[in-house]
């Protein structure tokens, strides 16, 4: 394992993803144990080995608010590739938080936005767990989305269903729009920790560290944020 800091960022570079998961949750636990009170969670393959380090732990969320990211629309919160039955099934039935909010994909967009945008303005973000896309996106903000954004209803870009059509029985079946904390909802976090592994994401951690803060690589928007820590693997690392 190695430290490197970009300014404001705090970059780990560990071994593998299971070595990713088990610093993750040291970051986990002592924002946990230094009072944090609102967790932003993320869904994918990514944070799994941490939630699988929580799940393992004696760490107990019962008085903690948990807030998702992200939704696919269109999705019942009980169909299995639903972001609420991952969290059922990767976090919350072993770790039940005291109450945890996920955009609910089948409710109306206008309704649904004001009530997430709400919900995010009355439980301030202490730390926001993150993955990142191949194309660099962050929740799914792909790239072009403004960084004025507040929770929104997105249209997943070609690249992001490809990413995800793994998950589903067939392409058709990826849902086409998704609802998403904006950029601005995820950079109201105090804390911010993104991890990346897999030569798929060396490009866009390398433009996420190195590259121009533009909204074509919505990730790259976390170079602007006080207090970033990113943890990646060999793979995602080598390009940086
Ligand atoms: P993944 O997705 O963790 O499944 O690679 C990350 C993302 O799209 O943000």
């Amino acid at each position: 394992m190695s430290f490197e800091a970009f300014d404001n960022i705090r970059v780990i570079k560990v071994k593998d993803k299971r070595e990713g998961g088990e610093k993750a949750f040291e970051i986990v636990k002592e924002a946990h144990e230094s009072g944090a009170v609102v967790f932003g969670l993320a869904t994918g393959s990514t944070p799994e080995t941490l939630y699988r380090e929580i799940r393992k732990s004696d760490l107990d969320f019962s008085d903690k608010t948990a807030i998702n990211l992200d939704e696919y629309v269109g999705l019942s919160p009980k169909h299995p590739q639903s972001y609420h039955v991952f969290m059922d099934e990767h976090l919350f039935s072993v770790k039940p938080f005291k109450v945890s909010f996920i955009p609910n994909g089948m409710e109306d967009e206008e309704i649904e936005i004001a009530r997430y945008n709400q919900v995010i303005r009355e439980h301030p973000i202490d730390l926001q767990i993150l993955g990142i896309g191949t194309n660099a996106h962050i929740g799914f903000n792909e790239p072009g989305t403004s960084f004025d954004t507040h929770t929104h209803k997105v249209k997943l870009t070609q690249e992001t269903v490809d990413a995800n059509k793994r998950y589903f029985e067939s392409e058709t079946d990826v849902p086409g729009y998704a609802y998403s904390m904006g950029i601005q909802s995820i950079l109201s976090a105090k804390k911010i920790l993104l991890m990346a592994y897999g030569e798929n994401k060396a490009e866009a951690i390398e433009q996420t560290l190195r590259g121009p803060v533009t909204e074509d690589v919505p990730s790259s928007i976390l170079q602007t944020h006080p207090d970033v820590v990113i943890i990646i693997d060999e793979a995602a690392a080598s390009r940086v």
